[in-house]
């Protein structure tokens, strides 16, 4: 595997939080999150919100894990950490965007071929609204 894309080692994404980190697609940065399922795996969503997708789920430290669920710190809404799957708040019914990931000898790596890898933690990117913001409702 390509040491490049390596993101962390697996025994530092917690199951009751997240590991915040940033890709790049060409001039781009996107924030995604690590979260370990109760059977090991980990799985990578985007750290936006459907609600209001320039809003981000966490407060700049990744996002937080309550009940079992991924937060959105902004107005409350809970996702489900397998599917992303929204089950309560003001997009439910919405999916968080993926990224794909892979465990290797202890460590995950990004496998999406989109995207690069850029660091951990969040972009230093204040503004994700690049000019608007898209409601789940459409508005
Ligand atoms: S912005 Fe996330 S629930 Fe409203």
């Amino acid at each position: 595997m390509d040491d490049a894309r390596r993101i962390v080692a697996a025994d530092e994404v917690p199951s009751d939080g997240t590991v915040l980190f940033t890709l790049r697609n060409g001039s781009e940065t996107v924030e995604a999150i690590l979260t370990k399922l109760d059977d090991g795996a980990i799985v990578a969503f985007e750290n936006a919100c459907p609600h209001w997708t320039d809003v981000r789920l966490d407060k700049g430290s990744g996002a937080y894990v309550r009940n079992g669920e991924l937060v959105c710190q902004k107005h409350g809404a809970t996702f489900q950490r397998d599917t992303g799957y929204c089950d309560f708040g003001p997009c439910e019914g919405s999916i968080l965007s993926t990224f794909d990931v892979t465990v290797e000898e202890g460590d995950v790596y990004l496998t999406d071929d989109a995207f690069a890898f850029e660091g951990l933690g969040g972009s230093g990117d204040d503004d994700l609204s690049s000019g608007s913001r898209i409601d789940f409702t459409g508005s």
